[in-house]
């Protein structure tokens, strides 16, 4: 680092599982970039409950706003029972209304499909996630579905305007309004008038089970999808299964004034502490924060030094059917900054 380096303040929230091990990866992966970075740790998760009796700590988030960035590990959420998500207080409190996961083949990385290049939105801050539940009698309850034409909207711009910037040729909205006619009904009203604001992009309009299907079919088909928060949670693991699994897409959520980058993937409980974690997700979720920050030339790096570790083949980890190490594979790759850079 010279003197004068800027140094970005990044919030980092380690989180549950596999969480830590898939941040300090990321970490390393950024720094051998050469960037500066002032690391904030914020606690978050299921493992703050014991030191802050909450997995959602108010500083944590006033420290995330302080920051140019922040980076997160997954957290675990109990099923059934127990604290809600704090993905989704996260997302709502600092309002990271998108939520945006590029989902891109790996050259070297072996998968069903080849060539794939998707991009998801999905709506983050509202739908059957606004955590609306109540027993109306005993063995009767009901989630409430609340969508906005104030979200709806702002994230169809969020898409269209993406697929600008970025010269993609199609939006297609994903809805089930044929059934849900007043709220996806309201939803795909949102995305057409959005559509009608930019006629160079095709537009195009999917229900949500047939969209699942086609996706198994003929991925290529697609180009950027814009989803509602359920929809775009489930769609978006079924997309990872497409180029190889959850250990290789990336996320970001982003909002007016901050943004939170992490992975697609959970906690993964059942390979936590092993060292069988693939960061790839991460550190490509930590390479969109880079693009976020302006560092153009070191986000391509990341990027370019993850495609050579994976075509050079010998260095994968267990889910992608190697047998490298979570910090095996993260040298690696910093290996292979090293010649890029
Ligand atoms: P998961 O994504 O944690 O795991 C699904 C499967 O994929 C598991 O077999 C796991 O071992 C594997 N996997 C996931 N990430 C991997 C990686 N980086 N490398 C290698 N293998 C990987 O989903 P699951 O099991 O449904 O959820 C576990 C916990 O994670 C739950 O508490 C859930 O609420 C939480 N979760 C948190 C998220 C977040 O904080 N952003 C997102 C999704 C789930
Ligand atoms: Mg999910």
């Amino acid at each position: 680092m010279t003197q004068h380096q800027k140094k970005y303040r990044i919030a980092v929230m380690a989180g549950d599982g596999i969480g830590p091990e898939v941040i300090s990866a990321t970490k390393i992966v950024l720094e051998a970039t050469g960037l500066a970075f002032e690391w904030m740790a914020v606690a978050g998760g299921e493992n703050a409950i014991a030191t802050h009796q909450t997995p959602m700590p108010e500083v944590s988030l006033k420290t995330i706003q302080t920051c140019q960035a922040a980076i997160k590990g997954p957290t675990t959420t109990p099923v059934g029972t127990g604290h809600s998500s704090v993905n989704v207080l996260l997302r709502k409190k600092l309002d990271l209304y998108s939520n945006l996961r590029p989902v891109l083949s790996i050259p070297g990385v072996e998968s069903r499909y080849q060539n794939i290049d998707l991009v998801i939105v999905r709506e983050n801050t509202e739908d059957l996630y606004a955590g609306i539940e109540h027993v109306v009698v005993p063995g009767v309850v009901e989630s409430i579905k609340v969508i906005t034409e104030k979200a709806s909207t702002r994230i169809a711009q969020f898409a269209f305007q993406y697929a600008m910037n970025q010269k993609r040729k199609k939006v297609t909205a994903v809805h089930k309004a044929n059934i849900m006619k007043l709220s996806d009904g309201l939803f795909l009203d949102c995305c057409k008038k959005v559509a009608a604001q930019y006629p160079s992009i095709v537009y195009e309009e999917v229900i949500v089970d047939n969209l699942c299907m086609q996706l198994v079919k003929n991925p290529h088909q697609f180009d950027v999808m814009v989803l509602e928060n359920l929809y775009g949670d489930i769609v978006s693991d079924l997309c990872a299964g497409l180029v190889g699994g959850l250990g290789v897409v990336p996320g970001a959520n982003i909002g007016e004034n901050c943004a939170i980058f992490e992975a697609v993937h959970g906690s993964a409980p059942d390979i936590a502490g092993k060292h069988l974690a693939n960061p790839t997700a991460c550190i490509l979720s930590g390479a969109m924060m880079l693009d976020y920050l302006k560092e153009y030339r070191a986000a391509s790096i990341v990027r370019q030094a993850t495609v050579n570790v994976y075509q050079k083949g010998q260095t994968k980890t267990r889910d992608l059917g190697g047998s490298a190490s979570t910090e095996i594979f993260t040298e690696a790759l910093v290996q292979e900054i090293k010649l890029l850079l």
